[in-house]
């Protein structure tokens, strides 16, 4: 569900049915994944141009924080037995971005579209994706990290977001 959308400002409020992945997708901005409940798989595609490889896995369990760049490509998954629970701050206007998504079954990009998606969940294939910490995890609240988040990194999203929340 769509809570806020502005040019600085992205807000989603989602929860992932369990057994169920997404396709491959990137944000072309600053990402903030705030998990509650449950967990989330994420899988991160190293990206050649346009084309996808193999990706590393990472798990994810609430409560956490995950922070992905704006170059980031990832495919999220609920690999938990229950539903999960996020909500989902995107640094820009994430629902006027012309971004790209992966279908299953093609490394090639193409033009983002929800429907397509949303039609793109699949049930999560064992043991997929390497073990890997490409994306950053920040547990129990904004000022705990983990020694993969970058300190300058974090910092300059910590204070664009401060700097955007104030203004709301
Ligand atoms: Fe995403």
């Amino acid at each position: 569900m769509l809570l806020h959308a502005s040019p600085d400002l992205t807000i989603y409020h989602i929860t992932l049915s369990p057994g169920l992945q997404y396709p491959p997708h990137n944000h072309l901005m600053d990402a903030l994944i705030g998990i509650y409940k449950g967990s989330e798989t994420n899988f991160i595609y190293p990206v050649d141009g346009s084309e996808i490889d193999a990706p590393e896995r990472h798990d994810v369990a609430a409560p956490a924080v995950v922070h992905m760049n704006p170059d980031t490509v990832h495919a999220v998954a609920n690999t938990g037995s229950a539903r999960s629970g996020a909500l989902h701050v995107y640094l820009g206007n994430l629902t006027e971005t012309h971004r790209h998504m992966w279908s299953p079954d093609s490394t090639h990009a193409e033009p983002f579209d929800n429907e397509r998606y949303l039609a793109g969940a699949r049930p999560i294939r064992p043991g997929s994706g390497k073990g890997g910490r490409k994306v950053s995890v920040l547990r129990g609240g904004v000022n705990e990290h983990s020694a993969s988040l970058r300190p300058d990194n974090g910092r300059r999203v910590l204070s664009r977001f401060k700097n955007i929340a104030a203004r709301l």
